[in-house]
């Protein structure tokens, strides 16, 4: 992510990198080379470089930090490997994902390996509150998944969608940033603001990956394009479709899911693409930006904070 905000925490990212892939390495298995490999492609590495400026900003000791920061990425990085089997999606990162090379249990055990890992870093922050909001986050991560697959995927309106995004996104950008402010030891309407910072920019960068599912070049995202709505999975742009144009016959056969054919489904995607669903998508996130915004204003003008708005604004411009 070659933008001004990462300049203040590139060495950091860098020593955040090694803490995760010399984690990594103390276990013996075939799936660790995969596992490195994934870590050393790297993504944009969005989460640590929140923790590492909240902790900055606030005064964090810096060597739990950095273990805060790899606990994050690894905890995010676990699951994106369960995401794209769950997903069946065969490139992440530009590159090919474990699911579409390994059998399934390779992926479920690769991920697992992973959460284990990230549960030993933050375990190593020595901090109890954090480790408790670690745990409570893979929990609302994973009742969200279960929420969404058995209840409300089949009624899935926008306060689904929402809560859906809180669990699976949100929440993890909340611990990114509050658990930075516990172990800075903020004052707890410190922790709250960075908490809600978090929460907000979360959703706004879920939306906008949303919106990205839609508009986005497959070179630029790293993975496959419109493979939302090919998995059945309807996302906010869609539900504004779905509200502008409520009577598409290819909207209908998707959401009653019966049996919509490659070619209805490429137009529907292309008619999304093409309507006002997207610019509608992204003002609900410059919202939710804005909010975050408003939270992070309590702390001092510093370096740190200038860095955390405009990773803020980065999110919505975002092509990748
Ligand atoms: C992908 O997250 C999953 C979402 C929450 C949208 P990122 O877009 O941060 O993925 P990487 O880490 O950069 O690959
Ligand atoms: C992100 O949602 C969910 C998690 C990683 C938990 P997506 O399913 O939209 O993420 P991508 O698009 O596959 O990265
Ligand atoms: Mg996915
Ligand atoms: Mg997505």
């Amino acid at each position: 992510m070659v933008t001004k905000f990462i300049n203040p925490v590139q060495e950091q990212l860098g020593e955040v990198e090694a803490r995760m892939r010399s984690r990594l390495n103390g276990n013996p298995s075939g799936l660790i080379t995969v596992l490195d490999q994934f870590v050393r492609l790297g993504g944009k590495r969005v989460r640590p470089t929140l923790t590492i400026l909240v902790g900055k900003m606030l005064g964090a000791d810096f060597d739990r930090l950095l273990d805060l920061a790899a606990a994050i990425e690894m905890l995010h990085t676990a699951t994106l490997i369960h995401d794209d089997l769950v997903d069946d999606a065969s490139l992440r990162r530009g590159a090919r994902t474990i699911n579409a090379t390994w059998p399934p249990a390779a992926s479920v055990l690769a991920g697992d390996l992973v959460f284990a890992i990230a549960a030993n870093l933050a375990a190593d922050t020595k901090s109890v509150r954090v480790m408790e909001m670690f745990a409570e986050t893979l929990a609302v991560i994973v009742n969200g998944e279960i929420a969404y697959l058995f209840d409300d995927r089949a009624a899935f309106d926008r306060e689904a969608y929402y809560r859906w995004i809180y669990a699976k996104t949100a929440s993890m950008f909340e611990l990114a940033t509050g658990a930075a402010a516990i172990l800075s030891s903020a004052r707890e309407e410190e922790i709250s603001s960075a908490r809600q910072f978090g929460r907000e920019i979360g959703m706004a960068f879920q939306i906008v990956d949303d919106v990205l599912d839609f508009t986005g070049a497959q070179a630029d995202i790293g993975k496959p394009v419109g493979n939302d709505l090919r998995q059945g999975t309807i996302t906010l742009p869609t539900l504004h479709y779905h509200e502008n144009c409520p009577d598409d016959p290819d909207m209908l056969s998707v959401i009653r899911r019966n049996g919509h054919d490659q070619e209805s489904l490429d137009r529907l995607i292309a008619a999304i693409n093409d309507s006002d669903a997207i610019d509608q998508s992204i003002s609900e996130a410059r919202v939710f930006i804005r909010s975050g915004l408003e939270a992070l204003a309590v702390f001092p003008d510093t370096q740190e904070r200038q860095a955390l708005e405009e990773l803020s604004r980065y999110i919505l411009k975002r092509h990748k």
